[in-house]
């Protein structure tokens, strides 16, 4: 019997009042929705008061903890002067600050911010403004786009025509404009005697081809740089890049590189970019930008790009919009993180907690059910064998939940496990992070022997 009580908790109004993202509503009849009271640095607390520590940064956009005490005060000092004033004819200083430090980060190679608010619609933007570019220098048949295997890049319908991941894609089919959908430089595609860095090469060549014969009507290639995350932490080689560069430079076509998951210090440098030393025609941030507090979306570029709008005829403009465009709290919590990295020395504090973690996980590498243990900067994976295909299949919502009962938040992709968990762990929360998911893998794989 349920009581009045449970039903009218806040999961159970909840469930009858919220439609929940990514989640077959249906799978909430066995697997446990939170009902998260309050969050204190890596940790979230539900209304039981039980917690649970974030692995995934919730959604990997939680850089310095919940209610991080500095983002929160400049959120707080923010709010008494403006919480938000249209970006079109008015300006201020937050949204000048930032875009003048992300530029700076750029060493002025990517000259202007374009802003929105949710990292699909980065990638929109910049997918529309290659093609206006290339439209107002007069190549209007340069129409056409190119996305990576596995590729990922959100869920509204332009974003989603440059991804190749079947469960979000496929329902969507008919709606989408074709892409091309080029091979992934993914390390675990190597054959036999090949490394990383030839995987890459290899996939650059596939590039090649495709440019030799398309690259007239081809606007941009579109990469997630180092790390292909939402199909499974797909990890590469640096020179991948590299060779993308150089291909889209020789064949007059831009490189779209979306940093929205790999942006701002994950992949253990500012942006991915940086470890291959190349930057992008256009760059697209969001998620940790704002240190995970307010949606903020952006995409910088190159100068050329921006000139080839500016002009007196009205049409020649970008005349794309959000109504929170810029949003000076969302631009706030963007600097108070940015100010983060600087005084806390971020990057540097981070390799130092990744090479524990990393050391913490050892024992991983030589699981009987574990291949493919991998990390880049501050993102853990590995891929967990079971031949199953229904145990397989349910894995992720069994691990889910096996997680949440040892007081962890993690949500494997498929039989992917992964961590991305925010900046602020401290040695023992380390140690006690690694220790229990190798806790909870035990389980679920013990649970699945017994079924
Ligand atoms: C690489 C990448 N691009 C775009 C997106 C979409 O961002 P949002 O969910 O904020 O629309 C994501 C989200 O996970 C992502 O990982």
């Amino acid at each position: 019997m349920i009581d009045s009580r449970q039903q009218n908790s806040l999961v159970a109004r909840s469930l009858r009042s919220v439609w929940h993202p990514c989640t077959q509503m249906q799978h909430h009849e066995t697997l446990p929705l939170i009902p998260v009271s309050h969050g204190k640095g890596a940790w979230l607390f539900d209304t039981e008061g039980k917690r649970y520590l974030d692995g995934i940064s919730s959604w990997w956009v939680n850089l310095f903890g919940h209610a991080n005490p500095r983002i929160n005060n400049a959120l707080k000092e923010q709010l008494d002067k403006i919480e938000h004033a249209m970006l079109a004819g008015f300006t201020h200083e937050p949204v000048v600050q930032l875009s003048e430090q992300l530029a700076e980060r750029t060493g002025h190679m990517l000259g202007h911010c374009f802003y929105a608010s949710d990292g699909a619609s980065a990638v929109e933007i910049a997918l529309k403004m290659s093609f206006h570019a290339w439209r107002n220098s007069g190549r209007t048949e340069k129409q056409e786009f190119v996305c990576l295997k596995g590729s990922y890049h959100g869920e509204t319908i332009g974003a989603l025509a440059v991804t190749d991941v079947a469960i979000f894609r496929d329902a969507y089919g008919p709606l989408l404009q074709r892409a091309h959908v080029i091979d992934s430089p993914d390390a675990r595609n190597a054959q036999d005697g090949e490394s990383a860095s030839d995987v890459a090469r290899r996939a650059a060549k596939a590039l090649e081809v495709l440019l030799q014969e398309h690259a007239d009507t081809i606007a941009a290639v579109i990469v997630e740089p180092l790390v292909q995350c939402a199909t499974g932490m797909a990890m590469y080689d640096p020179v991948y890049l590299q060779e993308v560069r150089s291909l889209c430079d020789r064949y007059q076509v831009h490189l779209i590189a979306d940093e929205i998951a790999v942006g701002c210090g994950r992949t253990g440098t500012f942006f991915a970019c940086e470890q291959a030393a190349i930057w992008p025609d256009f760059l697209c941030l969001s998620k940790g930008i704002s240190g995970g507090y307010l949606p903020l979306s952006l995409v910088m570029t190159r100068d050329e790009i921006y000139r080839a709008f500016y002009d007196a005829d009205v049409a020649r403009g970008f005349l794309h919009s959000h109504s929170y465009t810029g949003n000076p709290l969302a631009c706030r919590a963007a600097l108070a993180t940015l100010s983060i990295f600087e005084e806390d020395n971020v990057l540097e504090t981070n390799r130092v907690k990744a090479t524990r973690l990393t050391a913490a996980l050892a024992p991983l590498v030589d699981h009987p059910h574990v291949t493919n243990f991998r990390q880049r900067g501050m993102i853990w994976a590995f891929d967990v064998g079971i031949d199953d295909a229904d145990l397989a299949a349910s894995f992720s919502r069994r691990f889910f939940s096996a997680a949440l009962e040892q007081e962890l938040l993690l949500r494997p992709i498929g039989t992917t496990v992964y961590l991305m968990p925010p900046y602020i762990l401290n040695d023992d929360e380390i140690d006690w992070l690694a220790e229990r998911m190798q806790s909870v893998l035990h389980q679920v794989l013990i649970q699945g022997r017994d079924t």
